[in-house]
């Protein structure tokens, strides 16, 4: 009986073996037994000369199942198979489309040969998911492409092309992909034909003796420390690979294993197949199945700020025609500059070809008179953050733009209801929250007013999709839900400054958790007089209003919370110091002492606890959409997670154990009624 997972069949004494099981053809359980099964069977065969291995659907096989990752352990094991192939006295060819990802590719390496076609990809991206390749693969690889080359395809986890793929040895031919598995056919007869030995991966000689191998390693590890901070992988990796230059294959692969479980269990590890999940979760939002979608030929950005040139150049680079419009020429004229500019330093630093660029400059047109909206399928409005101002907008737009075009707002804290308010169409105005720089950040919240169509939310995830961000949805409230969330960790900041402690100390434990800078060095980056500082308004009333009176506006100005020199780089400020230990002063209390620990939990809970009350108001779909947006537009470390995971990893129980301290101690907060009920309950929220 032929399995349906794994059929076999036959052209001039080559087995085929072609899986299906679609969406991606992942490893689990059922697909490692029917391959094993089927492969022994081809193998036995006196018919069979030569086996080929290839899947069916959009790709070869996209690694292990990472669902069944943490659940026991059913045979055959990826090991298994793998003895049985390395054991074949039968040239084995892996014929490869789509993405060989993963076990995937392990699965690949334990064959004798591998072809694929021109558009396939290549890759160890297990490092994504804090893990490593745990089936061989840093014993395999090296032994294939070298140390070097090993140690970038694993460690740096980014899949090549088959083209390149060729060139570093890790394929054999590239097919020319009309028909592959006749093509992988030919190939399996010519190697019998020719005798060709069985290559055994395992077997291959190293490229580097040991001592070679070690300079190289740990010049590796010196050039790449700093992005190893925090994850757990990448030492784990190197320490693999290592051991595939110093001792036999069957001890390195006893190395690999416990390296892997020790990952496997790593709360980093979790973090991360957390956000893998989080991720492909946020896609799915409640549409009407049959709503259909808006065809997006064209758009128009109006503005042409920062914000404005910034969506510019993320719709371009995804392919899209834009009009940039901005009724001021000089503003337009910079924003279109800026444009072209960013365009040229992509092709100058080879990251588009010089035939990309001109596409993009050629798609890319400008406008001064807002009619321009009207042969737009999409409007994006990016003007100054002022209701009464985006109104207007709306309204002209609303009377230019085509029936059925969808009308965008990037407001990032306004109420979207009130915008769609003005014009005839609610039901077409949407919110599409980009990050700065929007053609660099990948989150894009997608804001739900009260009439927006389920047509138009599909038609903003779509987009969201292809324009290479992670889309999530949100409801409408002041400041969505990444801004709002991570509101309360400044808020938390500002509290502890009024109490004498330090902007120093609290950024530091912030870069020590894993943000790329702490509140106060994001302050004096962005300015101090752009967020919360009312110039009209001021009276010494805060740290920042004092600093702001003083003309410490931040690194524009030469100094903020920090000091700065001529290249910016900061330093503590004895003016910032005296003036909060001044504020400290006024409470009568000693400045608190707080371990980095301490002030972690002081920020972050109140995170968390926003993140529960965007879950009640029904703002945010599910805790994985919090994390994910707050990992994709706030950097937050990926290691931890999430400020939702990361909670539950705390204890909901202690966190509002804290909240409440933090209460009695006067801070404006309530805790969200959600996270006290999970928190009684004991339970999480993933
Ligand atoms: N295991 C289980 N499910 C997987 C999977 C995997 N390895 N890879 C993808 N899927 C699932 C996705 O969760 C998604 O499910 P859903 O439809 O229910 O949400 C579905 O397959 C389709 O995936 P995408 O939406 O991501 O489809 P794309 O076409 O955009 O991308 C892909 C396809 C490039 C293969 C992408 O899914 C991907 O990068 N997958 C992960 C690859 C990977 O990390 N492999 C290594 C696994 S770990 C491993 O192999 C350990 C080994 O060394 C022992």
């Amino acid at each position: 009986m032929t399995n349906p997972l794994c059929t076999l069949s036959h052209e001039d004494g080559v087995a085929v073996l072609a899986i299906d099981s679609p969406p991606v053809n992942a490893l689990g359980q059922a697909v490692r037994q029917a391959i094993h099964e089927t492969m022994g069977k081809a193998l036995a065969d006196p018919a069979v000369t030569a086996v080929v291995i290839l899947c069916a659907g959009r790709t070869f096989f996209a690694g292990a199942d990472i669902t069944e990752f943490g659940k026991p352990f059913a045979a055959p094991g990826l090991h298994d198979m793998f003895d049985r192939f390395d054991g074949a006295s039968k040239p084995i060819v892996a014929a490869i489309h789509g993405t060989a990802l993963g076990g995937g590719l392990e699965l690949a390496l334990a064959c004798h040969y591998r072809v694929a076609v021109p558009t396939a990809k290549l890759g160890l991206p297990e490092v994504a998911l804090g893990l490593l390749p745990g089936a061989g693969g840093t014993q395999r690889a090296p032994r294939l492409i070298g140390v070097a080359q090993a140690l970038d395809l694993i460690v740096g986890g980014k899949p090549v092309a088959a083209a390149q793929a060729l060139r570093i040895g890790l394929i054999d031919r590239v097919l020319e992909g009309q028909d592959m598995r006749a093509e992988a056919v030919a190939y399996a007869r010519e190697l019998v034909a020719s005798g060709a030995p069985l290559r055994r991966t395992r077997d291959l000689p190293a490229d580097l003796t040991p001592q070679e191998a070690a300079a190289t390693i740990a010049d590796y590890r010196a050039r790449h420390a700093k992005s190893f901070v925090g994850f757990k992988a990448p030492g784990n990796i190197v320490r693999a690979i290592e051991a595939a230059t110093d001792r036999p294959f069957e001890a390195g692969l006893t190395r690999e294993w416990e390296l892997f479980e020790e990952l496997m269990a790593s709360p980093e590890s979790a973090a991360q197949r957390h956000i893998f999940f989080a991720e492909r979760a946020a896609a799915k939002v409640p549409v009407a199945r049959d709503c259909g979608e808006v065809a997006i030929a064209s758009v128009a950005v109006v503005g042409a700020g920062t914000m404005g040139s910034g969506i510019t150049l993320a719709f371009l680079n995804a392919g899209f025609p834009v009009t940039m419009i901005d009724v001021n020429p000089p503003a337009l004229e910079r924003g279109a500059a800026h444009v072209r500019a960013t365009l040229e330093a992509l092709a100058s630093k080879g990251r588009i070809t010089p035939s990309v660029r001109d596409a993009r400059m050629a798609a890319f047109a400008t406008a001064t008179a807002l009619d321009a909206v009207a042969r737009a399928d999409l409007v994006v409005e990016a003007v100054f953050e002022r209701l009464d101002l985006k109104q207007q907008v709306f309204r002209q737009i609303d009377a230019l733009a085509k029936p059925g075009a969808v009308l965008a707002s990037n407001t990032s804290f306004l109420d979207l209801d009130a915008i769609a308010a003005v014009t005839a169409r609610p039901a077409d105005v949407v919110g599409l929250h980009f990050f700065a720089p929007a053609n660099i950040m990948r989150l894009l919240e997608v804001v739900r007013g009260a009439k927006t169509s389920d047509r138009v939310i599909q038609t903003a995830m779509t987009l969201g999709r292809k324009l290479g961000k992670v889309a999530v949805l949100s409801g409408v409230c002041d400041g969505f839900i990444a801004n709002r969330a991570m509101a309360r960790r400044s808020e938390a900041a500002d509290r502890l400054l009024e109490q004498g402690v330090m902007p120093w100390d609290v950024d530091a434990a912030m870069v020590g958790y894993g943000f790329p800078m702490g509140p106060f060095q994001m302050m004096d980056l962005v300015g101090l007089d752009v967020i919360g500082w009312d110039k009209e308004n001021t009276a010494g009333r805060t740290v920042q209003e004092v600093l702001c009176e003083a003309g410490r506006l931040g690194q524009k100005s030469g100094s903020g919370y920090y000091d700065y020199d001529a290249q910016r780089r900061g330093t503590p400020s004895a003016f910032a110091e005296a003036t909060i230990r001044d504020f400290a002063a006024r409470s009568g209390q000693p400045a608190p002492t707080l371990s980095a620990q301490d002030i972690i939990e002081h920020l972050l809970f109140p995170v968390v606890n926003e993140g529960a009350k965007l879950l009640e108001e029904g703002i945010a779909l599910r805790a994985s959409d919090i994390d994910m947006a707050l990992v994709a537009g706030y950097a937050w470390p990926v290691y931890t997670g999430g400020p939702m995971i990361w909670g539950d990893h705390c204890g909901l129980a202690r966190i509002v154990a804290a909240l409440d301290e933090q209460i009695a101690q006067g801070a404006p907060i309530t805790v969200s009624n959600l996270l006290r009920t999970k928190a009684a309950a004991g339970e999480t929220f993933l």
